[in-house]
C-alpha cells in the first residue's frame, strides 16, 4: 500500500476484519464514520481523510480494549504503511485528548495525545457522540464523566463539542438528531 494513498472505505472495513476486530467494533467504527462524515461536511474538514480515520480509529481493539488501544492501532496503521495523517487520528482519538501529564499518570508513553488538526478533532469527537453504535447527546457523556468526578475530562469534552459546533454553525446535538 503506497504511503500517500488513502484506502477506500471498503478496504478499511476489510482491514478491520483482517486484524480480527469483533463485529461489535466494526459496527461501532461504521457508526462513528457516519457521524464523523456529517461533522466533516459541516465544519469543512477533509471528508475523505475523516472517513478513513473514523473507520480505522479503533483498529487497535483487535489487540486490546484497554487505554493503549489507540497506541496499538497507530502501530498497526504505521506497519501497514498508512499515511501519517491517519496514524495520528488513531493515536489521538481517545476521549477529548490526553495531555502528556495525564499520559504519564495513565502509564502511557509520556507524550501529548491531544487531537490537533480539525480531522483529528472531528474523529475524536464523533467517537464521543457514539455510544456503541448509537448517537448520544454529548450532555449524557459529560454528565457521566461528572458523576465519576472526571471534571477535567468533562470540561475538555464540552470545549471540543463547542469548538466544533461553532465551526458548524449549529449545535452538533441538533445536527445529529
Ligand atoms: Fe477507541
Amino acid at each position: 500500500m503506497s504511503k500517500k494513498r488513502l484506502p477506500s472505505p471498503q478496504e478499511c472495513i476489510k482491514l478491520l476484519d483482517e486484524q480480527g476486530c469483533s463485529p461489535e467494533v466494526v459496527a461501532h467504527c461504521k457508526a462513528v464514520r457516519d457521524v464523523a462524515v456529517k461533522i466533516a461536511e459541516c465544519t469543512g474538514a477533509d471528508k475523505e481523510l475523516v472517513e478513513v480515520g473514523a473507520l480505522l480509529h479503533d483498529i487497535g481493539r483487535s489487540k486490546t480494549h484497554g487505554i493503549t488501544h489507540g497506541l496499538e492501532g497507530a502501530r498497526i496503521a504505521r506497519e501497514m504503511g498508512l499515511p501519517e495523517s491517519v496514524v495520528r487520528i488513531i493515536e489521538r482519538h481517545l476521549g477529548a485528548g490526553i495531555s502528556k501529564e495525564e499520559a504519564k499518570k495513565l502509564g502511557l508513553p509520556p507524550k501529548d495525545y491531544t487531537p490537533k488538526t480539525l480531522e483529528e478533532k472531528v474523529v475524536a469527537h464523533a467517537d464521543n457522540l457514539i455510544e456503541r453504535d448509537r448517537v448520544q447527546n454529548i450532555q449524557l457523556e459529560i454528565d457521566r464523566q461528572m458523576r465519576n468526578k472526571n471534571f477535567e475530562y468533562a470540561k475538555k469534552l464540552r470545549e471540543l463539542h463547542d469548538e466544533l459546533s461553532a465551526l458548524c454553525g449549529r449545535d452538533l446535538n441538533d445536527l445529529l438528531r
